[in-house]
């Protein structure tokens, strides 16, 4: 992995055989988007997909940095929402690239946050069996996580991302200048995926957040910058293991799959991804305690880190039967049996099998 910083340019890359790309990090890095498209080979219209916030605050100037290197330029635009990452959003979406005369030669600009991004890059990898596609992650969640490693999809009414492809896309450009717009509410949902990589994965990294914890809520640009990389880089690494997750890309998904039922039974409403994901990290960390491979001192530690920035740690009501068949129909479930990640400590993973009913008695939701 490359890891350089010229002129406040940061730029890693992700070696992967024949699809490998580049992650550039950079204040007001969204100018610079059409001449590295170029320096990337891309050709023909470039469809940028967006959602009307985001297109409404950046899509002028992308539009103008792509016109400027030479582009043809369609803006499209999905709905705003999770509820909206859906096949018939997906449909919509072929209908306009169809009828904006967008072909094989032509790529695919995905700007905005993580759902975009995963709406987008399906979009790329399926339309006229694949075209190139490019990241403009807006969101920190998109930023440290989801526009890195080639995840696309689309949920499905009976659960999340179960129709999705493995699809890379050629560039990834993080303008750290789009945080500013967000609202805090998201901003802290991103920090969800920053704590985790800490948790199984870095512990100096996880106490690095704990030390920069006011900083980081302050979204002072040093440190903004550093975690930034500092998550692209371990998810990177990761990727370059294991790109299709036939292993140990696994633990990535720490605190998704109970995160995941849980937004799935909020019908996306009332939890947004991140904070859905923070309270699958309490529940793993509980796991975690009752497998006797982490002390309660570092669960506790992890729920007061997460607590610190602003996350949920409160269990939301549910429904016992529907939570066990949203954790079953979770695509990491294979004939009952769901690999779930663990922690280890801080800093350590560990993966084990289990049914969605021991999930839930050693979590302690059946207590
Ligand atoms: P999101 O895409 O819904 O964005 C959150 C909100 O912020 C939206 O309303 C959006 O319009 C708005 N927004 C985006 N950028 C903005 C900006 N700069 N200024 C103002 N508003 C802005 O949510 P998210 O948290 O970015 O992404 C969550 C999605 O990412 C989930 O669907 C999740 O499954 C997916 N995800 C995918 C991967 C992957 O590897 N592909 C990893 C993690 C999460
Ligand atoms: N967010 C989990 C992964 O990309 O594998």
């Amino acid at each position: 992995m490359l890891f350089e910083g010229v002129c406040g340019v940061s730029v890693l890359s992700v070696n992967l055989a024949e699809n490998g790309y580049d992650i550039v990090i950079e204040h007001g890095a969204l100018v610079s988007l059409g001449n590295r498209c170029r320096e990337v080979g891309l050709k023909g219209v470039a469809a940028v997909i967006s959602n009307p916030t985001v297109s409404a605050l950046y899509g002028a100037e992308v539009k103008k940095s792509l016109v400027t290197a030479g582009f043809s330029v369609v803006l499209i635009d999905i709905p705003d929402g999770e509820e909206f990452k859906n096949s018939t959003t997906l449909n919509r979406l072929y209908d306009d690239l169809l009828a904006a005369g967008v072909d094989r030669g032509s790529f695919i600009v995905a700007l905005g946050g993580g759902v975009v991004g995963d709406v987008a890059g399906y979009a790329a990898a399926t339309w006229m069996r694949g075209i190139p596609f490019v990241q403009v992650p807006t969101t920190l969640l998109a930023q440290v996580d989801s526009s890195v490693g080639g995840k696309t999809g689309i949920d499905h009414p009976k659960g999340k991302n179960l129709i999705g492809a493995f699809y890379q896309p050629r560039l990834v450009l993080i303008d750290i200048n789009t945080l500013t717009t967000l609202d805090r509410r998201q901003f802290r949902a991103g920090l969800a995926e920053v704590i985790k990589y800490g948790v199984v994965i870095d512990r100096p990294f996880f106490e690095f957040v704990e030390s920069n914890c006011a900083a980081i809520l302050e979204m002072k640009p040093d440190v903004l910058i550093d975690i930034i990389l500092r998550s692209c880089h371990i998810k990177a690494q990761v990727v370059e293991m294991d790109e299709k997750e036939a292993g140990l890309r696994a633990i990535l998904n720490y605190g998704h799959t109970l995160g995941h039922a849980f937004e799935t039974l909020s019908g996306y409403q009332c939890l947004v991804h991140g904070e859905a994901v923070a309270i699958g990290m309490v529940l793993a960390s509980r796991i975690s305690v009752a497998k006797g491979i982490c002390s309660r001192d570092d669960a506790a530690r992890i729920c007061a880190l997460i607590s610190r920035c602003g996350l949920p740690v409160d269990i939301p009501p549910y429904d016992r039967q529907q939570l066990l068949n949203t954790v079953a129909a979770d695509k990491k479930s294979k004939s009952g049996s769901i690999t779930f990640i663990c922690n280890k400590g801080i800093g350590m993973y560990a993966m084990s099998q289990h049914t969605s009913e021991e999930l839930l008695r050693l979590s302690g939701l059946e207590a």
